[in-house]
């Protein structure tokens, strides 16, 4: 393990935005953990653990250790007539592990398609897409906590996965590190295809769904049609989180915007709870697809903001506190940021 000094990190964030990092090493096995966790670099410094780089935005230099998780490996741990009980490690890239189970027509993450970044994140805001989160195959994850080395084994309701969000994002917010994750998926068919985009592609195209790889390639067709490839322009998927209200709130704003979109869902409470389309509250503030400077909100999609090249962290995070302020005026909600700015 090497800690180099002074890193620039501009390749290791898909929102292509240049700011250093004051230390950076690579993990790239069980031994390095190990000894990442004794050294004084790392001890005495503020640290962040990154994977794709896919949700976070570096709006200035970091000063601290970046530790860049590149721990390979997925295995088939146990199997049987129905069930297939995988590991992987952290550092896989997500999509490779996806391709991993629809290659052998397992069942449960293919919804999960095209989904940017690295395992270890996933259930740390329990990835979500096209009706299908991480929480529905997550059997386990392992973790080591930072302070004494010990790895742990967490099992899905030590996680207390909610819509983006698990203990990891809350009481112990940067108190462990994920390692790796366990899943548990199916061997039979288990199409899940009733979101709404998803189903009436699948119906306009009239694709017969035989296996897990036919989802899987259903949801890329889609994700690649309306969002922006950040190799091509800087950007970290959705900004902000959905919006969630009682039905009190959304009569009240359903008198004043009748057209406003509106979904009945259940969190993890068990409590009914209404979705409000974040993306439909910023393109009603005007700003879908308008650009300022070297930042916009993507034409396709207005959760999603881009760097269209050369803009700084700081510039994307004045554009992001405008559509804030502007969505709040107009409908009293506050946005909340689902990408992590630092
Ligand atoms: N909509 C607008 N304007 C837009 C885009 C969408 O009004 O510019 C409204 C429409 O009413 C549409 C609804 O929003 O029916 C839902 O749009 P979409 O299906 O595109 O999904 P989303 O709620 O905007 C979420 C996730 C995405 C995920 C999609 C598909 C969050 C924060 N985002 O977006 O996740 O791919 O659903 O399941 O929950 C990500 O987290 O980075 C991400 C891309």
């Amino acid at each position: 393990m090497q800690i180099s000094k002074d890193y620039e990190l501009k390749e290791l964030n898909t929102f292509g935005i240049s700011a250093k990092a004051k230390f950076f090493t690579v993990l790239e096995n069980e031994a390095d953990i190990i000894e990442l966790l004794s050294n004084s670099e790392f001890k005495n410094n503020q640290k962040l653990f990154l994977g794709g780089g896919s949700n976070i935005l570096f709006t200035k230099d970091f000063d601290g250790i970046v530790i860049l998780n590149k721990l390979k490996g997925i295995e088939i741990l146990e199997e049987d007539e129905d069930i297939v009980f995988l590991k992987s490690m952290g550092g896989v890239i997500w999509h490779d592990l996806v391709t991993f189970t629809v290659d052998r027509n397992y069942w449960g993450i293919e919804n999960l398609s095209l989904v940017p970044g690295t395992v270890g994140a996933t259930p740390i805001q329990n990835i979500g897409a096209y009706g299908v989160e991480i929480k529905d195959t997550l059997d386990s994850v392992e973790a080591y906590e930072i302070e004494t080395g010990k790895k742990k084994i967490f099992s899905r309701d030590e996680c207390r996965l909610g819509y983006r969000d698990s203990v990891f994002k809350n009481e112990l917010k940067g108190k462990y590190f994920v390692s790796a994750i366990f899943l548990k998926l199916h061997k039979d068919a288990q199409p899940n295809i009733s979101y709404r985009v998803l189903k009436d592609y699948i119906e306009e195209n009239k694709i017969e769904i035989k296996n897990s790889k036919d989802v899987a390639d259903a949801v890329a067709n889609i994700r690649r049609s309306k969002l922006p490839d950040p190799k091509e322009l800087g950007n970290a998927g959705s900004f902000f989180k959905n919006t969630f209200v009682n039905v009190e709130q959304k009569e009240k704003l359903l008198a004043i915007y009748p057209e406003m979109p509106n979904f009945s869902e259940q969190n993890e409470k068990g409590e009914n709870v209404i979705k409000i389309p974040s993306a439909w509250l910023i393109e009603q503030c005007g700003f879908k697809g308008l650009r300022e400077g070297n930042v916009g909100s993507h034409t396709n999609q207005a959760l999603v903001i881009v760097n269209y090249g050369g803009a700084t962290g700081a510039e994307v995070k004045d554009f992001v506190y405008k559509i804030i302020q502007a969505v709040k005026d107009k409908f009293g909600i506050a946005l909340e940021s689902e990408v992590n700015m630092i």
